[in-house]
Order: structure tokens, then C-alpha cells, then sequence
């Protein structure tokens, strides 16, 4: 299977790569495939992600999938967030190679990671 042009354009021109100043969470995974490292900041407001940037080790996959997972989230509040996974960020590439699967897997394990890192910041 090839990548699909979403992924190519993803890839090419990532969305939100980067990273914020004084973020409300920040979630960092590893690829224990490859080792790449995948980290995502967030910016949140009241329960609602205003700005979503990351940055990566990663491979042109996990570049894209990361950029659409981006896409995807900002804007959301986080329980629906939360529903964002692997499957919908690939889905939503139009399909990835499956030797690449592992590589879509960091968006939204990071996202995860970032996520349950605010709550522990901001329990009572
Ligand atoms: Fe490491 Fe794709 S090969 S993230």
C-alpha cells in the first residue's frame, strides 16, 4: 500500500508542529518499535483544548497521523478528545501502510499521556 495524498500533503506541510510556551499539559510517549519519542502540549481553557502543538522524533507516518490528530482535537472539549483514537486518526489519513500502524499509534497515546498529565495537575 502506498500513502495515500492526505498523508503525503500531512506529512509535507504539518499542522500545530511545535511547541507552546507555559502549556497546561504536556504528554511524551515512546514508540517501543522504533524508539522515536512523540510529545504533545496542550493549551486548555475550562475543560476545552484551545491550542494543540507537538513535536516528534518520529518517522513521516507519525508526522501525519500526529498533524491530523491535531486537526482533529483542537478546539474539542477533552472527554471528546478522549475518544480520539488511533483507528479514527488513521481512518482519517485514508489508511496507513500496516508496517506504519505503530507509527500512528504515538498521536494519540500522547494525547492520552498529555490529557491524564492535566488532570493530575488540576485535581483538588
Ligand atoms: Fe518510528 Fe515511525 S518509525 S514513529
Amino acid at each position: 500500500m502506498e500513502y495515500t495524498d492526505k498523508v503525503m500533503d500531512h506529512f509535507q506541510n504539518p499542522r500545530n508542529m511545535g511547541k507552546i510556551d507555559n502549556p497546561s499539559a504536556v504528554g511524551e510517549v515512546g514508540n517501543a518499535t522504533c524508539g522515536d519519542i512523540m510529545r504533545i502540549y496542550l493549551d486548555i481553557e475550562e475543560d476545552v483544548i484551545k491550542d494543540v502543538k507537538f513535536q516528534t522524533y518520529g518517522c513521516g507516518a507519525a508526522i501525519a497521523t500526529t498533524s491530523i490528530m491535531t486537526e482533529l482535537v483542537k478546539g474539542k472539549k477533552l472527554e471528546d478528545a478522549l475518544k480520539v483514537t488511533n483507528a479514527n486518526v488513521a481512518e482519517e489519513l485514508g489508511g496507513l501502510p500496516p508496517v506504519k500502524m505503530h507509527c500512528s499509534n504515538l498521536a494519540a497515546d500522547a494525547l492520552q499521556a498529555a490529557i491524564e498529565d492535566y488532570k493530575n495537575k488540576n485535581q483538588e
